[in-house]
């Protein structure tokens, strides 16, 4: 990566560390300060697990999970390792929401509040169900050995892309949680009259937006994507006892070819290591 590139990289992953953490920072003075606090009794308390959960979880762990391979620094460990690393956070992610489903759900049991009814839980049920469908298949491609290496190519373009439509999905979704509760939940004053909640809570909604922006933007950025094992492994036997500093731009150069993307030679060479 070379240097220019290098301070965007660290730029664009600062800003999003940054956006997550302050949106959980809202989400729990949201729940703490304004609301009814967290507790697991049946009651408002118990519901309010659901935002905190879920912009936690599935929001803020998956779009760590997503970007974990671009992280420069971890590109001297096993593809192995990181392909663990990677699916543990988007296990725990899945833990996060199934966690907050059951908050929910139990909430509205208890308060004999109908279930399954708006938009919002069809899609956000919809999103949890293909989310675990992504995690298995993920697995049983990406991680159990005896896979055919042609399919763990031949599927990698759709779970990149099922992995950003569902990230995008999940964010939507809950923008939509956080207006339905907005409107259900302030009554003196009310939601149109903009009291601090409201726009406290609207302000929420927006650093997720640009959580999930910033997120799509490195994870869409050919230049940034770890370059192959196979190109590592021949980097470190070629370079002998050289110093890192001429390694640096033929890496950055190596990687740019890595991308699945680039022309079918490369593509060839690298399809094995590549998924
Ligand atoms: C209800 C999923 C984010 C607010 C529900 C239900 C599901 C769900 C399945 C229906 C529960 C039932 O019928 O008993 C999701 C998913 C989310 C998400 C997958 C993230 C992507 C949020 C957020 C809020 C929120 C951030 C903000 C407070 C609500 C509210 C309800 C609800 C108020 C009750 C009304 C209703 O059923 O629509 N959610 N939710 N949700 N959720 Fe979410
Ligand atoms: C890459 C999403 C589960 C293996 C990716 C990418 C996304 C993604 C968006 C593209 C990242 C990039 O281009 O840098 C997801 C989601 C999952 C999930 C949302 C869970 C619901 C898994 C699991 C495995 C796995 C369980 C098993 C090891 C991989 C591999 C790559 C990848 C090998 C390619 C990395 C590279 O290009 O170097 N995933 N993934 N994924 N994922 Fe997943």
């Amino acid at each position: 990566m070379a240097m220019e590139n290098m301070k965007q990289f660290l730029f664009a992953l600062s800003a999003a560390g940054a956006f997550g953490f302050v949106a959980i920072i809202f989400v729990l003075r949201w729940v703490l300060h304004f609301k009814e606090g967290l507790a697991w009794d049946g009651g408002l308390a118990e519901f309010n697990w659901h935002p905190v959960l879920i912009v936690t979880g599935f929001i803020f762990l998956q779009g760590i999970a997503i970007i974990v391979y671009r992280l420069p620094w971890t590109w001297q460990c096993s593809k192995l390792i990181m392909k663990f690393i990677h699916a543990g956070l988007n296990l725990a992610a899945f833990i996060f929401a199934i966690i907050s489903m059951v908050a929910v759900f139990d909430f509205h049991n208890a308060a004999k509040i109908p279930n399954m009814y708006s938009l919002h839980s069809w899609l956000g049920l919809a999103a949890v169900i293909l989310y675990g469908l992504q995690l298995v298949l993920g697995v049983a491609l990406y991680l159990i050995p005896v896979t055919p290496v042609s399919w763990r190519a031949a599927f990698m373009p759709i779970h990149v892309y099922s992995g950003l439509f569902l990230f995008t999905s999940v964010i939507a979704v809950a923008l939509m949680g956080i207006t339905e509760k907005l409107i259900f939940g302030l009554s003196n004053p009310k939601y149109k009259d903009s009291p601090p909640e409201a726009i406290f809570v609207n302000v929420l909604g927006i650093l997720l937006v640009v959580f999930g922006a910033l997120v799509l933007w490195i994870a869409t950025r050919t230049s940034w994507k770890r370059p192959s094992d196979q190109i590592l492994h021949s980097l470190h036997t070629n370079r002998g006892s050289e110093d890192n500093s001429k390694a640096g731009p033929a890496l950055s150069e190596l990687a740019e070819g890595a991308n699945p993307e680039a022309d079918g030679d490369v593509r060839k060479r690298n399809s094995k290591s590549e998924s």
